[in-house]
């Protein structure tokens, strides 16, 4: 099976966690585009949903599901995304596709998180996968600074704007021990936005994929 038949048997898969009347938050990505074009088979069913990035907005409003402003919705039961990197605990690292603020928002915001991937993104330690972090256009070189004192490698993701109109650094080589610490610390460094460990608020559940069979671990 290729690497997004996989990707479709994750989306759909979480199709089965939603309920009747549900505002969907729905994440950014190449498995998250399956989850959309899913959602629209089951769209009578729910009352709308929050994007994470103007790119999954455009394809879920293209199947005629309303999106709406994450501030003008109470309660957001569930949200659906990928990752470029999970272990087992659920701790992630995303942006991969550069939408990691809205996600971490969205993500925070819903109570039940799912992330779908296939198996390829299951990993024993974070940081194989270069870390994405949002920042401050002025702010890049002290953020980059930052970094290589923490031992990481920064990279300027070159001819990138994020949907809030920022820069993305990509750090490679970054030690990723403990995930909620790493994540607290780059997230104080000044001029940083967002940074691609979601540990805090880690996934819920984990849908992965693979050519045995489906994996859910919680
Ligand atoms: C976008 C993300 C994506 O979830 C991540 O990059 C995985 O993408 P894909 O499903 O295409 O492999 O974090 O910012």
């Amino acid at each position: 099976m290729n690497q997004d038949k996989l990707k479709q048997e994750a989306a759909e898969a979480a199709l089965e966690y939603i309920q009747v009347g549900d505002i969907v938050g729905v994440g950014t990505g190449s498995t998250a585009n399956f989850f959309i074009d899913g959602l629209a088979k089951i769209k009578g069913k729910i009352d709308g949903a929050v994007a994470s990035s103007d790119a999954s907005a455009k394809r879920i409003k293209s199947h005629g599901i309303e999106v709406l402003d994450i501030n003008s919705v109470g309660r957001l039961p569930i949200y659906v995304d990928g990752a470029d990197e999970s272990t087992k605990n659920r701790h992630l690292i995303k942006g991969g596709g550069g939408a990691l603020t809205r996600e971490k928002i969205v993500a925070q915001a819903s109570e039940k998180f799912i992330c779908i991937a296939d198996q390829s993104k299951l990993v024993d330690r974070l940081g194989t996968f270069p870390l994405p972090i949002e920042v401050i256009p002025m702010a890049q070189s002290l953020v980059s600074r930052s970094i290589v004192k923490m031992g990481g490698q920064p990279e300027l993701r070159s001819g990138f704007i994020t949907d809030n109109g920022n820069t993305i650094i990509d750090v490679r080589n970054m030690d990723i021990d403990n995930p909620i610490e790493t994540e607290k610390l780059i997230n104080q460094i000044p001029g940083v936005v967002t940074v691609g460990i979601f540990a805090i608020r880690p996934a819920d559940v984990l849908l992965l994929s693979a050519e045995q069979g489906l994996q859910v671990i919680k």
